[in-house]
């Protein structure tokens, strides 16, 4: 038996007594992907970061990969969010290190053993993976360019290269393609695709652009109100009942 990748039961968040999520449940089947919309402040973001406990919910479940996430004590915890790569609207990658040396510390991620375990494996190793989660997103050819002398959209594919290092299973993505040109924005959904429908990997993206969560989607999870208001497969979504999300939410009841 196979359950969901996710399933989320009643989750709320507070922010100072303001609550921003209240009772958001849902559930995401292996090897799909998730787009996520809601209205600016609507706690999209707060709901990702919920997911690994990077904010801790204040109630709910949340079952991810086979853990109860809220059980999760720190070394668990460590250990469960190296199977969870992250992509984030701003990459932190070190500018003026090279493509393939941020992309080799992608693999301090998933270490979650003694700190000497991984001095003692040959570096090769670990370069060829690097080298292949670079050729994964496109730009094998440029492993020794300074990442600050990439346009946007390839420093976008070094950082997911780099979360690729940490071999995970589920893809959390929050905006990847927010501040990237039209065609850049394209191309990181369509390589998140690729690598759900390519190599089985579970994906649940957050998206402010309509044509985007209706091109790189198999389902759609609209957040309003702090619960989800809206679920439904991507190929039957009607794009005018979907433009609201879009729109500013202004002040949250
Ligand atoms: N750490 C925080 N402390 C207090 N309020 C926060 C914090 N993070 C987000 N908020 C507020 O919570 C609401 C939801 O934010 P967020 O999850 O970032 O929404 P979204 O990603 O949908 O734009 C917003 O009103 C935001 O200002
Ligand atoms: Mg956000």
């Amino acid at each position: 038996m196979v359950g969901p990748a996710l399933a989320v039961n009643g989750l709320t968040k507070a922010y100072d007594g303001r609550p921003i999520l209240q009772g958001v449940s849902f559930s995401v089947a292996v090897g799909t992907a998730t787009a996520l919309i809601g209205a600016n402040g609507s706690g999209k973001s707060t709901l990702l970061k919920c997911l690994i406990r990077l904010v801790e919910p204040d109630s709910g479940a949340i079952a991810m990969l086979g853990r109860d996430v809220c059980a999760l004590a720190p070394p668990d915890l460590r250990a469960f969010r190296s199977g969870v790569g992250m992509v984030w609207q701003r990459h932190n990658l070190v500018p003026r290190l090279s493509v393939l040396t941020n992309v080799v510390q992608g693999v301090q991620a998933r270490r979650t053993g003694p700190r000497g375990w991984f001095q003692s494996i040959a570096p090769a190793a670990v370069r060829a993976e690097a080298m292949a989660c670079l050729d994964r997103v496109g730009l094998a050819d440029r492993p020794l360019a300074r990442v600050d002398s990439l346009s946007g959209g390839q420093q976008q594919r070094v950082a997911i290269a780099r979360m690729l290092m940490q071999r995970p299973r589920f893809i959390l993505a929050d905006e990847p393609d927010a501040s990237l040109d039209p065609q850049s924005g394209e191309d990181v959904m369509r390589l998140l695709l690729d690598l759900v429908r390519q190599e089985g990997l579970t994906l649940v993206v957050i998206s402010h652009r309509l044509e985007h969560t209706l091109g790189y989607s198999d389902r759609i999870l609209g957040l309003s109100q702090g619960r989800i208001s809206l679920d439904t497969a991507t190929r039957q979504a009607d794009a005018a009942s979907l433009r609201h999300f879009f729109d500013h939410e202004g002040s949250t009841p």
